[in-house]
């Protein structure tokens, strides 16, 4: 058995076999992951949930929440519909899902939208926020999306333009070096900048009626939980960017710094909500 040692928070040093360390790496890796949909969470949930309302969301509708991450847009689905209605989470990870199908407050549904199927014409609202945008087959995901609805019913989008994101009243030049590494390297392992915007047009292209789309930009604070979210995705992309040299550690220090000081605001992504009716056969 391989001996290793771990370093923890505080830097004491632990000895420990392989297999715990493994571990180790995989608990941080997960915790940090369940911390970045937790504050991706925090930034976007107001104005998600402000939509489900408006959408006419009622007791009674079935929905789906594809891509639900740790559940909170289906936790609020949830309240929207009440016992009468029904809510599936559906994601590739399910692990955050099963306390909240335990108390009976959704059902959950482990899938791979790339392959799986979901059943024709069954729910009354369909909505995903930043997982299209990370599919490859756009076209083939959305008509899937649309045939689980039921004549009549909504699917909602919500994907990302990333233009504005740190625009800044601190300088034109504001974390632009490391957003433009994070990006580049980002667009290449196959995310759309402007996700939002083939929402739109896939919407128009897929047999839907009154389809509409607006965006919605958020202020963060530096330092605030929202904050939090963009300290996380650089920590995430450092080690790639590091090693491709695109930016040097001690700048990533820097802009993590940058970002948690309150004395910086800055704009977020521009996230895209797209919304189109299933027609009424006759
Ligand atoms: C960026 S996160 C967004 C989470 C959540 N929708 C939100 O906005 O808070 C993308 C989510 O989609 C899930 N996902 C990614 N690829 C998927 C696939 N092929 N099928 C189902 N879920 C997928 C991920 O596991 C993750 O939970």
């Amino acid at each position: 058995m391989t001996t290793s040692v771990r370093i923890d928070a505080q830097g004491n040093q632990h000895s420990t076999d392989e297999q715990e360390r493994q571990d180790y790496v995989f608990d941080s890796l997960w915790d940090k992951e369940s911390e970045r949909l937790r504050t991706n969470e925090a930034i976007w949930d107001p104005g998600t949930f402000e939509r489900f309302e408006a959408l006419g969301t009622s007791p009674g509708w079935h929905c789906l929440e594809i891509g639900a991450g740790s559940g909170s847009a289906a936790r609020a689905l949830a309240e929207l519909v009440g016992p009468e209605g029904r809510v599936v989470a559906a994601d590739l990870e399910t692990v955050r899902l099963v306390a909240d199908e335990q108390r009976g407050a959704f059902d959950v549904w482990e899938l791979d939208l790339r392959e799986d199927e979901l059943p024709p014409d069954t729910f009354d609202l369909v909505h995903a926020r930043m997982l299209v945008q990370h599919l490859p087959d756009r076209e083939a995901v959305i008509a899937k999306l649309v045939s689980t609805l039921k004549p009549g019913g909504l699917l909602f989008l919500e994907d990302t333009d990333s233009s504005t994101l740190f625009r800044s009243a601190s300088g034109e030049d504001f974390l632009q070096d490391v957003r433009a590494a994070g990006y580049g390297l980002m667009r290449e392992a196959g995310h759309d900048p402007r996700g939002g915007h083939v929402d739109y047009h896939l919407a128009l292209s897929s047999g839907l009626t009154d389809v509409s789309a607006e965006g919605r930009v958020v202020m963060v604070r530096g330092g605030s939980v929202q904050a939090r979210h963009y300290q996380l995705w650089l920590e995430f992309m450092a080690p790639q960017i590091v090693a491709e040299g695109l930016v040097t550690r001690e700048r990533i220090d820097e802009a993590i710094a940058e970002m948690g000081d309150p004395a910086h605001s800055w704009l977020s992504q521009v996230l895209i909500s797209t919304v189109g009716r299933k027609p009424i056969q006759d």
